[in-house]
């Protein structure tokens, strides 16, 4: 199914920055993917994405790791870098990965201003609420944009029991909406909201001054983010039922796979329409003896 791009905000657009991204609260609702390289960002910015992120989810979605704890900062700034080519005119969030911005105030600074000036991200994202609210400001006053992350919070996964729904009873749903409010209030342009009931999901929109981009966080979020490879069939691994299927594309990469092995296999692959031919008289010389 071709879908035509035409009249999506982004389709023809100039890159939206933080300050355009948080402008959108309440307005036309924002989309975003996860993605870590060149071709799928340069596909996803033809598609008209308002927001590509670097995120740490590379560590389990590329790397084949069980959690996104492995993943460096230099991990980050290498596929931000490569999603930077593939989408010049898309806003590129970067994720700072586990203990990048937790041990002092001056290296969170200095971590996020590499993904920037390194990486070539226009934000970066951290995960956390009351506890970072701090650093989110620090970084914020450095006049590096900062989007946050609360909820389901995959750095702290092993804390929270794995990566289950959060926020079900009253205490910790209380909890994640005063974590949305004080990161918020610390500054942040934008937040994910990650795996909450959607009705939390909706109060905590409606709470906070920012955008709230959901994954697994119901409709009522301002926009909506998910992992591309999850998206497109690409993973192995079980996925919440927040991320939709959009493509197989796993069945198909597999198929070429194989029929590119029997045909090796067989000896049909290259035929002469994927070989190159010489020249008769350069060919007639090189079969004559050399003198
Ligand atoms: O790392 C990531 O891709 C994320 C999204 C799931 C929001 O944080």
């Amino acid at each position: 199914m071709q879908v035509s791009t035409e009249g999506s905000p982004q389709s023809s657009s100039t890159k939206l920055t933080a300050y355009d991204i948080q402008a959108r609260k309440g307005g036309a609702k924002l989309s975003m993917v996860s993605v870590y390289d060149f071709p799928f960002a340069r596909l996803a910015e033809e598609a008209g994405i308002d927001i590509l992120l670097v995120g740490d989810s590379l560590g389990m979605v590329v790397q084949g790791h069980d959690s996104t704890v492995p993943v460096t900062l230099d991990d980050i700034i290498y596929h931000a870098k490569t999603v930077r080519r593939g989408a010049p005119r898309t806003h590129v969030v970067a994720d700072l990965p586990f203990l990048t911005y937790h041990i002092d105030t001056a290296r969170a600074i200095e971590n996020a201003g590499r993904l920037l000036q390194e990486g070539g991200a226009d934000s970066v994202k951290l995960e956390g609420g009351q506890e970072v609210a701090e650093r989110v400001e620090a970084i914020v006053r450095a006049g590096i944009p900062v989007m946050g992350h609360v909820g389901l919070t995959p750095q702290s996964a092993g804390a929270l029991g794995g990566f289950k729904v959060q926020g079900r009873d009253v205490a910790s749903a209380r909890k994640i909406l005063a974590d949305a409010e004080a990161i918020a209030n610390a500054g942040a342009f934008a937040m994910v909201l990650e795996v909450i009931p959607a009705e939390l999901g909706g109060m905590i929109t409606e709470s906070v001054s920012v955008p709230t981009i959901g994954i697994g966080a119901g409709p009522s979020c301002d926009g909506q983010v998910l992992v591309a490879h999850d998206m497109l069939g690409l993973q192995e691994r079980i996925i919440g039922r927040f991320a939709k299927v959009y493509a197989n594309i796993g069945d198909d990469v597999r198929d070429a796979f194989a029929s590119f092995a029997h045909e090796v296999r067989q000896g049909s692959f290259p035929d002469e329409e994927h070989s190159y031919g010489m020249a008769g008289d350069v060919l007639e010389q090189l079969q004559r003896p050399s003198s």
